[in-house]
């Protein structure tokens, strides 16, 4: 962009000088007698003034520069008051924004000025309705794909700054856990050969002793390496996540993601795999991102939870807090949808959240739940919450938050007059 604007100013003063010199030497010689100078003397003056700008703008140019960069990396509004002092976490994320293109020109705000940060050895647990932006802030923490702007800093290394190669070196430090652990593996290898890839991308010691780590590996999540040359499909759905644990610890990792690794599992192996977690963590000294669309599932496995809406954070506290008396009416909502263990127990309609979360094209102006909050006042729309401590270590992005004990009624949620379709929140868009 600064290259551009110096070629057109550039293009610009050539043509202007061809045109002045031209105009010059086209004057009869009684012209520049009458004038008391010389026809050279003139040209030489006309050259002169614009060549030196010309030379002053090329030498402007790393300034121009630097006042670009600056002008793309500002931050959007205030830091976010959740994170710890510089230097205590294992990854510190600031400010991380994605955005998807979409038809028309349009662009999915996925995940919009997201902050955060994980000690070592924590679990940091990031729960939200499904569409909310919690496995595109994963992707985005290990640069697959780099968001478009924000950094990342994990063990103290800038990520989003590092070219293909050494970002290509530090993979075997950040590892992912998906959802569906039967599509994640390949269906065609063996699972001898699947866990071990990590091991022969990073040519990690010699044959015998990377066979030797997987079967420690295999062992250490609970399937018996003497069936490690079977494929995929002869595992259950719970054993392909153990297979998929395996090759995320055996390039011992700093930190894993775990996006949604129980969601698609039977109740009766969710507990199974989330106690396998603990011990791969204790184990091999792991920090965890554990992401989940339902509280009840992070609440014993995490150090701190935090919440997303519409892609942003709403909600930050270590669980006790966040559980027992949440601040944010999103959180609320989240906590009242969790079942009750009694079938004789129906659920409260007056505390069930209602409504789709809007279309992250076109987000609500102001607080992006007011569409959907029972206690959304015209501010609501007007201006954006920033996130701040409501009780010593629990923050959250509310102009209203909730006093304890306060209950909500979501069956009036969304009919304030503010809450209009003037922003085009609420428009039917496809995505
Ligand atoms: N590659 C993509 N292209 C366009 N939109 C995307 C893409 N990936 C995710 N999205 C959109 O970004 C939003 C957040 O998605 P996602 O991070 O998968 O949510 P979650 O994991 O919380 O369910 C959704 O609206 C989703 O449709
Ligand atoms: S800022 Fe307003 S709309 Fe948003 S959660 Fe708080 S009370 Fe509800
Ligand atoms: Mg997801």
């Amino acid at each position: 962009m600064t290259t551009a604007i110096v070629v057109v100013v550039v293009l610009v003063f050539v043509a202007v000088l061809v045109w002045a010199v031209a105009d010059a030497t086209r004057r009869p010689a009684h012209v520049w007698q009458a004038s008391g100078h010389s026809q050279p003397g003139w040209i030489a003056a006309i050259l002169i003034v614009p060549l030196f700008d010309v030379f002053y703008l090329v030498s402007l140019r790393p300034e121009l520069a630097s006042l670009q960069q600056s002008a793309t990396t500002e931050p959007h509004g205030p830091p976010e008051p959740q994170l710890r002092a510089d230097g205590q976490a294992l990854l510190r994320v600031e400010d991380l924004v994605v955005e998807f293109a979409a038809r028309g020109g349009q662009k999915v705000h996925a995940v919009a000025g997201v902050s955060l940060d994980i000690l070592e050895g924590e679990t940091l647990g990031l729960v939200g309705e499904s569409g909310c932006g919690k496995s595109t802030t994963g992707r985005a923490i290990v640069q697959l794909p780099p968001p478009i702007s924000g950094t990342v800093t994990l063990a103290g290394q800038e990520l989003t700054k590092l070219g293909g190669t050494a970002l290509r070196r530090l993979r075997p430090t950040m590892q992912m856990i998906f959802q569906d652990p039967i599509s994640s593996l390949n269906p065609r290898r063996k699972v001898r050969d699947i866990v071990a890839e990590g091991l022969e991308i990073w040519s990690v010691g010699d044959k015998a002793s990377r066979s030797a780590k997987v079967d420690e590996v295999l062992d250490a999540v609970g399937i018996d390496p003497a069936n490690a040359n079977r494929r995929p499909h002869e595992f259950s759905g719970g054993q392909c996540q153990r297979i998929s644990i395996a090759r995320a610890v055996v390039t011992e990792p700093k930190l894993i993601i775990c996006d949604e690794p129980v969601s698609a599992l039977d109740v009766s192996v969710q507990a199974q795999i989330i106690n396998l977690l603990q011990d791969m963590k204790a184990r091999y000294g792991l920090t965890l991102v554990f992401i989940a669309h339902d509280l009840a599932v992070v609440k014993n496995v995490s150090d701190r939870v935090m919440v997303m809406y519409l892609g942003k954070l709403c909600e930050v506290g270590v669980p006790d807090a966040l559980y027992e008396r949440p601040s944010h009416p999103y959180t609320a909502a989240l906590l009242a949808a969790i079942p009750v263990p009694d079938p004789e127990t129906k659920p409260d309609s007056e505390k069930v959240l209602g409504g789709e979360i809007p279309s992250p094209l076109s987000p609500p102006s102001g607080c992006r739940f007011r569409t959907r909050c029972p206690k959304a006042e015209a501010k609501c729309a007007q201006e954006e919450p920033q996130m701040r401590e409501i009780t010593p270590n629990h923050f959250a992005a509310c102009h209203f938050p909730l006093e304890p004990g306060e209950a909500l009624d979501f069956t009036k949620a969304g009919t304030g007059a503010f809450i209009g379709l003037e922003d085009g929140a609420d428009e039917d868009d496809d995505v």
